[in-house]
């Protein structure tokens, strides 16, 4: 009780300081005008996603992107430095007068840059280090799970690949079985071994051949994504969404950084979000706020919905790309001003004079990847056909720069996200696809059954 108590006395101070501070070296904008000046961290499509939703709200005055990419240099500032340059991004906190700063990729919130940032007495979206935790170690996600009761896949811990075949060799494991890595792998660290051979090739293959390694039981049954603004123990549920991991259509090939999604999603329809992540993720709130590192900022639940109900397959710390491309579409109202409430600290009042509003709509993302992701894409073609896409189909830019001559090439393996809406999933479906065809460049390739399932009944 006493560390929920000095959380939140510590929570008002801060909040005075920002205050104070805001007026001081910005006074033209004190007092709530004439707007937010926001700023995002990270270079992806996920990071346009927010920066697109963010440039849709009356409060915003300006959106700075870092490092961002040559896609979303189009409606912001893309300002080129390493966001892990914590001493050049504090000068650009205080010259810009940023009120607001949303980090997106997991390895800058694991290295600690919500503290950082925090320190800098700037609303932001982001946990701390050590609430991160949920993300950067699987085995701390899985221990707190057990502890807060939460339904999770029978699992083990081994401090190294060599115990972790041990327990293959002496039967206590066997295959069927899931293998990951314990820190963070960029969407690569988890591999379903279906045989032995497949399971012993996994230990001694990047990135799970060094290392703490967790195994997990396989179940049955299909995937949705939960992904809640948490603020201590104040837990919003977003709308749910599906994503695609594998780089096959039908789900086959390695894992990927996301291949596409949709939302809403049957797996979890709308109604019940808040339900699932008041099981779900309310306990693991909870219990972080009990142990002294509450967490501030988006944590996103995989889940598995088995015969015995929804089960936790992992947690980040982050929006989830590319569920940010379908869900932040859907949020209605002013964002801006619901994030800087989750930044400050003041979810809860927010919430409750502005309950959140969500569109109807459907959104589909079908990411357009290079020749070679997920192992070494190739880089530099150029891309065209963008002005080409149908009104109300969006590029979102993922792995982009633009040329001295003008336009496009890429730069990454998931260069572009093909966002659509429509009043269901079969309507966006379909426009995603038509978008996905007339964005071209050499080496371009998209799983073809993006969303498929859902066509028949969303
Ligand atoms: N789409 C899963 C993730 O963002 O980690």
């Amino acid at each position: 009780m006493k560390q929920i108590r000095d959380y939140f006395r510590h929570g008002e101070k801060v909040q005075q300081l920002i205050q104070e501070q805001r007026k001081q070296r910005s006074p033209g904008r004190s007092l709530g005008a004439p707007g937010l000046n926001c700023l995002v961290l990270g270079g992806g499509g996920r990071e346009y996603a927010i920066a697109w939703r963010l440039a849709r709200c009356d409060s915003v005055a300006t959106i700075d992107v870092v490092p961002g990419n040559a896609g979303v240099a189009l409606f912001s500032r893309v300002i080129d430095f390493s966001p892990h340059d914590v001493g050049r991004l504090q000068q650009h906190l205080a010259a810009s007068a940023i009120d607001l700063a949303i980090v997106g990729p997991d390895e800058l919130i694991a290295e600690g840059l919500g503290d950082h940032l925090r320190r800098a007495s700037v609303a932001v979206v982001a946990p701390s280090k050590e609430a991160a935790k949920i993300e950067w170690s699987k085995t701390f996600a899985k221990e707190l799970m057990t502890e807060a009761h939460v339904p999770t896949p029978r699992w083990e811990t081994f401090t190294t690949p060599e115990q972790a075949r041990n327990a293959l060799d002496r039967n206590k494991w066997a295959a069927p079985l899931v293998v990951k890595a314990d820190g963070l792998a960029a969407g690569k660290g988890v591999t379903i071994c279906r045989t032995l051979e497949e399971a012993l090739m996994t230990l001694a293959t990047p990135p799970t051949n060094s290392g703490r390694v967790v195994f997990e039981e396989v179940l049955e049954g299909e995937e949705a994504s939960l992904q809640a603004l948490v603020d201590g123990e104040t837990v919003v549920a977003l709308p749910p969404a599906r994503d695609h991991k594998r780089v096959g259509d039908g789900d086959i090939g390695p894992n990927t950084g996301g291949m596409g999604a949709s939302s809403p999603t049957t797996v979890l329809p709308d109604e019940d979000a808040q339900r699932v992540a008041d099981e779900l993720i309310t306990p693991i709130a909870r219990a972080l706020v009990a142990r002294g590192t509450p967490f501030r900022g988006v944590i996103f639940a995989g889940l598995i919905r088995t015969t015995s109900g929804f089960k936790v397959l992992e947690y980040n710390a982050r929006f989830g790309d590319p569920e940010a491309q379908v869900t932040l579409p859907r949020i209605g109202g002013d964002f801006a001003k619901l994030m800087v409430a989750l930044g400050e600290g003041r979810l809860k009042e927010y919430v409750a004079q502005n309950p959140l509003r969500l569109s109807q709509r459907a959104f589909v993302d079908v990411v357009l990847c290079a020749e070679g992701y997920p192992g070494s894409p190739r880089v530099g073609d150029r891309i065209e056909g963008l002005d080409a896409l149908p009104d109300g189909v969006y590029g979102f830019h993922g792995a982009t720069a633009s040329t001295p001559t003008g336009g496009f090439i890429t730069t990454g393996g998931r260069v572009m996200h093909i966002v659509a809406g429509g009043s269901n999933i079969a309507e966006a479906r379909d426009r995603a696809y038509q978008g996905a065809e007339r964005v071209t460049f050499t080496g371009k390739f998209y799983r073809s059954d993006i969303a498929g399932s859902g066509v028949a009944v969303a």
